[in-house]
């Protein structure tokens, strides 16, 4: 029998994990089909174990449904996800356990390596502090890079950097405002763009400008509607290395991919299907 996978959100239509496991499933010849669901809060609870009781393979979590799903007690998250306090994966386990990660971290981290960023001891800045910058500056911390997390809301940036820092991960870590920010450039290896700014509809927004740039610098927007942002272009401009959202988009669904299947899945197949769903 068809083994079921999904998506849950809300809103959730425009997701591209139905098409991009879809098209892995179905290379590998695995009788399985993954969809999206629309998942209010309210229902979540009843929807991961009506999932689990069914025999679905595996779910995946995506706004608003993150957070929530960690204060579940029945799921149980693994060591970083539970740092993070956001879980975007779900395996159903044999013995009817459900357990909890979180992939988008360790989807930026092979983003990054695929480009041969070497994380340890590089110096990373980190724009934003909301969830996706929680789940990335835990992960490079663990992986003992040397991170500044600057955001509009300072207060934002020196509260997550605190957390990471009394989490005692290999990395070091400080918060600041973005007034800083062309100076930190200046001395730094790599930028991640992990705040909204230059997402569609607002695509001509940017965290900074080529001016600001340099040819020693990695960019990593993780923004990936549109495929080009502003900044991505901006840095192409300064003579900087550049990474797409996407490869964030497709690594943090490999992730859960293995998770579930224990299977190799097809990256490159992955990464073609994101990209036609995006054009
Ligand atoms: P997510 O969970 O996707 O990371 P979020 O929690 O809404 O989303 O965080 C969005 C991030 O983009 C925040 O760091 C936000 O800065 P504030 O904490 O100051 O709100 C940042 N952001 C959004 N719009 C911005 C803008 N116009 N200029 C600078 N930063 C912006």
């Amino acid at each position: 029998m068809k083994q079921v996978f999904g998506v849950f959100g809300d809103p959730v239509g425009h997701s591209l994990s139905p098409a991009m496991h879809n098209a892995a499933f179905s290379a590998l010849g695995m009788d399985c089909i993954y969809h999206a669901f629309r998942v209010t809060p309210e229902k979540l609870e009843k929807a991961i174990l009506g999932a689990e009781a069914m025999g679905f393979g595996g779910i995946n979590l995506t706004v608003p449904l993150k957070e929530k799903a960690l204060k579940l007690d029945f799921v149980k998250p693994d060591p970083l996800a539970k740092r993070i306090g956001a879980v975007n994966t779900l395996v159903f386990g044999k013995k009817g356990d459900i357990q909890g990660y979180n992939t988008d971290g360790p989807g930026a981290k092979q983003a990054l390596l695929d480009t041969g960023v070497e994380i340890r001891g590089s110096r990373m800045v980190v724009a934003g502090a909301g969830g996706a910058a929680r789940a990335v500056a835990f992960q490079l911390a663990a992986d003992g890079a040397d991170i500044t997390v600057i955001n509009r809301t300072e207060e934002r940036a020196v509260g997550l950097a605190r957390e990471i820092s009394a989490a005692d991960l290999p990395g070091k870590i400080r918060g600041t405002g973005l007034s800083g920010l062309k100076e930190l450039l200046r001395d730094a290896d790599v930028l991640i763009n992990t705040t909204t700014l230059g997402m569609h509809p607002n695509t001509d927004a940017t965290i900074v400008t080529a001016e600001e740039l340099h040819s020693g610098l990695t960019v990593f927007d993780i923004v990936y509607n549109p495929l080009e942002t502003r900044l991505l272009r901006e840095a192409r401009t300064s003579g900087a290395k550049t990474i797409s959202g996407v490869l964030m988009l497709v690594y943090q669904g490999a992730e859960a991919f293995r998770l579930w299947t224990g299977v190799e899945p097809p990256l490159e197949l992955m990464k073609k299907t994101v990209l036609e769903a995006l054009q």
